[in-house]
């Protein structure tokens, strides 16, 4: 088993671990999904029961995908195989597979488009802005060239694709480490800004405090495919992940610090977000483009805001890279070791996949207005893959890891390869009731509910 791992490879150490975990974690699921997400979803009613779901779902979806990866070694169908043999399982990981390719279709795209801002920063044009109206003028116009958004995106992929090929990923974890701590103080320098500005105190209340007349099934349906995304479940990316973890580290406190560090960049970025938001009389549910538009808004207030806003977009562009690198590290996991392609290939053409699948999402954010999959639904591509792959694909991939943990490997096996080398878990017994009861019960209870009503975005 040793030399098995040390073939395979190995995180440095356990900061390594965590930091590529939560590399993959802290993306634009925090600042640029779940500001928006909650600012549909009537803000802190959404924001509470997001965080219910991180700690009763997501918490213990983690620690199990951990588990299985470190156990089998393996990328997810090869994981779902060696567990159950000759199963249906091995599909769970074939769907997890055919999700990272979705999921970097359209996260591309919001990725590419936030390199597009750190060079309109650099050439200066987003200092014209001084209201929310004019930074809105400045977006559409943006997203209103289909060739600039289509560039990003091949752009933004195409680096991807080179680090995954290359695997030089060691070295953008050394960078992440330290970038990653910068993104934090430039969100609380932005936040400080925020709440600071004048009428901010009606965004505190919309974010911070629940009007719990607001919770609907839909909503909480948006929450658990929040949590899900923003903590990379669901695809077996932390199966992936785990599988290069060593038998020494703590899975458990491992899982608590990558869950603790996304949660508190996602509810930081809705501290920078609603303030300013409300203070400049726009609409909290705007849409995608929200922060887009309201980040120059902030910078517009602020001495030196295009310094700032020029370092943080190129953060936000970095957060995104480690977060896409181990979208597409999946896939090609699992055609290298699986299907024996060369790396090399795998990368290649599962990156151009992602590319072309990714170009009506490019275009449905401004350039094709309303550029709709089916006549009968009247919105974007984007939004539509983002709902499918995001949301649904990832809920109900955690409710079979969830029912894989906790009945087909059960919760021995895995309590046994969490409890190695003299590591305890205390928490097992609440673990294995969530796993088993909470988890599946309340993924089948919002989805039946979903499935039932129409209700689907
Ligand atoms: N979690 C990342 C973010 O918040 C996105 C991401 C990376 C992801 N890998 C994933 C989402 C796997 C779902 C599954 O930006």
């Amino acid at each position: 088993m040793l030399t098995a791992e040390k073939e395979r490879g190995n995180w440095g150490s356990k900061i390594g671990f965590i930091v590529a975990a939560a590399g993959s974690a802290i993306g634009l699921g925090n600042i640029w999904r779940f500001p928006y997400v909650a600012g549909e979803n009537g803000g802190a009613a959404f924001v509470f029961i997001y965080i219910i779901f991180v700690i009763l779902i997501g918490l213990p979806v983690m620690i199990s995908e951990l588990s299985i990866g470190r156990h089998t070694q393996k990328n997810p169908v090869g994981a779902f195989g060696k567990i159950a043999p000759k199963s249906f399982w091995k599909i769970v990981g074939g769907l997890g597979v055919l999700t990272g390719i979705g999921i970097l279709s359209f996260y591309g795209v919001i990725a590419g488009f936030t390199v597009g801002y750190f060079i309109k920063i650099l050439l200066g044009d987003l200092s014209h802005i001084t209201t929310g109206d004019q930074a809105n003028e400045v977006f559409n116009q943006f997203t209103a060239n289909p060739y600039l958004s289509i560039g990003l995106l091949f752009i933004f992929l195409f680096f991807t694709s080179a680090i995954v090929m290359g695997g030089v990923s060691a070295g953008i974890e050394r960078w992440s480490k330290i970038l990653m701590p910068v993104l934090f103080v430039l969100l609380i320098v932005l936040a400080v800004r925020s709440v600071t500005l004048n009428g901010a105190m009606k965004g505190l209340e919309f974010y911070l405090k629940p009007d719990l007349s607001k919770i609907s099934i839909p909503m909480l349906a948006r929450a658990l495919g929040q949590a899900l995304f923003s903590l990379s479940l669901g695809m077996g990316t932390i199966i992936t992940y785990g599988s290069y973890l060593s038998r020494r580290e703590n899975l458990v406190t491992s899982a608590g610090a990558v869950v603790f560090f996304d949660t508190l960049i996602a509810i930081l970025a809705g501290l920078v977000m609603f303030p300013a938001l409300f203070a400049m009389g726009m609409d909290p549910a705007g849409g995608a483009g929200l922060v887009f538009v309201v980040l120059p808004s902030i910078f517009a207030k602020m001495p030196g805001g295009m310094f700032f806003g020029a370092g943080i977009f190129l953060l936000l562009s970095v957060a995104a890279l480690t977060s896409t690198i181990s979208l597409l590290e999946v896939p090609v996991a699992y055609f290298v070791d699986e299907r024996k392609w060369d790396r090399k290939k795998a990368t290649l053409l599962m990156g151009i996949s992602a590319f072309i699948l990714g170009i009506p999402s490019a275009i449905s954010l401004g350039a094709v207005k309303s550029f709709s999959v089916l006549p009968f639904l009247d919105f974007g591509f984007l939004d539509f893959m983002n709902a499918l792959f995001g949301n649904y694909s990832l809920t109900i991939g955690s409710f079979l890891i969830a029912v894989f943990a906790g009945y087909k490997w059960g919760i021995k096996n895995v309590l046994n390869e969490i409890e190695q080398d003299g590591v305890t878990f205390l928490y097992k017994n609440i673990w294995s009731f969530l796993i088993r009861y909470i988890c599946p019960v309340a993924i089948v209870l919002i989805l039946g509910y979903i499935i039932i009503t129409r209700n689907y975005f």
